[in-house]
């Protein structure tokens, strides 16, 4: 589907966006193997975490959803024990949070699975499970040497290990924590920088025991039940994130942004944002089940250029493509350093980001680990390619409507994966209407 957008005379109003898509996934999960039934409300409709849905469905998981409510549902765990051989190849789509947390959970059911994905999902690296799992004991194989999917797992008795991890990546933290609790001894694990920590908050919260001593987490097998817990889901930062840039960048913007989830490991962009001298205000900041959530406005900005690199690139990994389209917007030079993962995402974030941006007329250039912006003031609009990547449909979409003229968005439907409501969220707020 080719969208077709222009440059907006205005981006204003407030919005609820839909729930964080890490935080659904893992309610999902989790109140699965619990035991008792859970509520949770605002989850992320999109496709990823339908993907999810589906797979714990297909492991007898009754979860259903609340017919006058659709972003409610009822989860009735089966406890630790109670999931079931899967009968057919369980499909996570386009979602590297559902094929990687699943895989630890599978490495010590007693049962057979085999997990896929789209093409994208099998292009990207799975070495990084695979090889912590196997030295836990795991049976798992998978194609191109153990380092892609699809795979295979024959459940097994999983035993502690002390591990360094290559990447500060949270979904291989969730695996691996997931195995860990599984299995006979303690696990260590030394993350090389903090990545996103909802796994160890709401495990914490169910009952597991995670010792969080800055880069090391000791988690201990949990040999009780999980207690199953209601989430009331935040609004997704990483949706958030493209109406922050909409609403700084734009000179007739003014955004509120209800809800949004505000965790520390995952607010660089509110940081970076700031640091590049954007108006953008936290408001009626509060804690709903042990994540920090608030209101979020922004206004128009004269922004700068500013170096992005370090411990901040984990907490702000999603979004380095709209980054870097603010940065296009910023007097001066914006440097992205340290950002080498980003590559490793639905697609190679860093190249796509600098090819279509060219073709804005941005100043924009690619070095091996991360993107190297001259702010030019104004773009134009083109014709650009989402790759099928949800969150460079997006960038492009917000690039448009700062655009001088129009710009077509070819498979621009891919938002559907985190962010269905976008084209309609986008024309509520430009007044404009976008055709297929
Ligand atoms: C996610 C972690 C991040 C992020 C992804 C969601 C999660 O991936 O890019 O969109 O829910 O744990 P990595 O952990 O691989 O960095």
């Amino acid at each position: 589907m080719e969208m077709v957008v222009g440059k907006s005379s205005q981006i204003q109003g407030e919005l609820y966006l839909p729930g964080d898509k890490s935080i659904s996934h893992r309610s999902v999960i989790f109140n699965s193997i619990s035991n008792g039934t859970a509520k949770i409300t605002n989850i992320s409709l999109g496709q990823d975490c339908i993907s999810t849905i589906n797979i714990m469905r297909n492991m007898g998981v009754e979860i259903d959803l609340n017919e006058q409510d659709t972003t409610t549902l009822i989860i009735k765990g089966v406890g630790r024990t109670g999931l079931r051989e899967p009968n057919i190849v369980l499909d996570a789509g386009n979602s590297g949070t559902t094929m990687r947390l699943i895989s630890g959970l599978l490495s010590a059911q007693p049962f057979f699975s085999v997990l896929t994905g789209d093409d994208s999902l099998r292009s990207r690296p799975m070495g990084r499970i695979i090889l912590p799992l196997k030295q836990m004991g795991a049976n798992i194989l998978g194609r191109d040497g153990n380092t892609k999917a699809p795979f295979a797992i024959y459940g097994s008795e999983l035993e502690g290990i002390e591990y360094t991890m290559p990447v500060a990546s949270a979904q291989l933290k969730s695996c691996l924590i997931l195995a860990a609790i599984n299995s006979v001894g303690k696990t260590i694990l030394h993350q090389p920088a903090l990545s996103r920590d909802h796994t160890e908050k709401m495990l914490g919260n169910m009952g597991v025991n995670i010792q969080n001593d800055g880069l090391k987490l000791t988690i201990e097998p949990f040999t009780g039940e999980f207690k199953s817990i209601d989430v009331n889901v935040p609004a997704d930062i990483s949706s958030a994130a493209f109406w922050i840039v909409a609403g700084l960048c734009h000179q007739q913007g003014k955004i509120t942004l209800k809800n949004v989830g505000i965790n520390p490991s995952r607010s660089g962009i509110l940081d970076v944002m700031s640091e590049m001298g954007g108006n953008i205000y936290v408001k009626n900041a509060t804690i709903v089940a042990g994540e920090e959530v608030a209101d979020i406005v922004v206004e128009p900005s004269e922004l700068q250029g500013i170096e992005i690199s370090g411990d901040i690139i984990p907490r702000l990994i999603d979004e380095i493509p709209i980054i870097a389209l603010a940065a296009c917007f910023a007097k001066g030079k914006t440097v992205i350093r340290d950002a080498s993962d980003a590559r490793n995402k639905e697609s190679d974030r860093l190249s796509i980001t600098v090819s279509e941006l060219s073709k804005f007329g941005a100043d924009i250039e690619e070095t091996v680990d991360g993107i190297i912006i001259n702010g030019v003031g104004s773009l134009s609009g083109t014709i650009c390619e989402s790759f099928n990547d949800h969150r460079i449909a997006m960038m492009e979409a917000i690039a448009a409507i700062l655009s001088q003229g129009k710009t077509t968005i070819k498979n621009s439907e891919c938002v559907a994966i985190s962010y269905p409501q976008f084209w309609d969220d986008l024309s509520n707020l430009t007044g404009d209407h976008y055709d297929a």
